[in-house]
């Protein structure tokens, strides 16, 4: 091999590898991951503001689905659920007063673990791991 082709191949291989990596990096899907995701698998489902607003943040289209946090009165504790019923699928509320997620269907009660503290309901709701970094709310499914 000639120097010529050595510099041909090597700038050929080159290029190869490099391009992969510079049209993901420009590519706007990766640009969108960052602005939801976290390190850990962590996603942005709102912010501190609307949590702090109602004391509750329900997020019907956020990027881990369905998601209701709360603040415990313990401090600053955070409670992540799928917001679906077990019983038959309505929305549960948080009652800041009782400190338990509440079925406005039939009365199901849970706890902030999501375990059922009072039926029909018998399979506790979803939970997730939750955290504040920033401003922002973050879900881990
Ligand atoms: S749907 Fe929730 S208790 Fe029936």
């Amino acid at each position: 091999m000639n120097r010529r082709a050595f510099i041909n191949w090597v700038g050929v291989g080159w290029l190869a590898s490099s391009l992969p990596v510079a049209i993901a990096a420009c590519s706007p899907v990766t640009m969108q991951a960052e602005s939801t995701t976290n390190k850990g698998g962590f996603k942005s489902v709102g912010t501190v503001a609307q949590l702090d607003k109602d004391s509750q943040l329900l997020n019907k289209n956020s990027p881990v689905g369905a998601v209701l946090v709360v603040r415990t009165s313990s401090g600053s504790k955070l409670s992540a659920v799928n917001p679906s019923c077990t019983h038959a699928g309505c929305p549960v509320g948080w009652q800041v007063k009782s400190q338990k997620f509440v079925c406005p269907c039939h009365g199901s009660e849970f706890g902030t673990d999501g375990k059922v503290l009072k039926g029909p309901a018998s399979k506790p709701l979803k939970t997730y791991q939750a955290k504040i970094e920033g401003s922002s709310v973050l879900v881990n499914r």
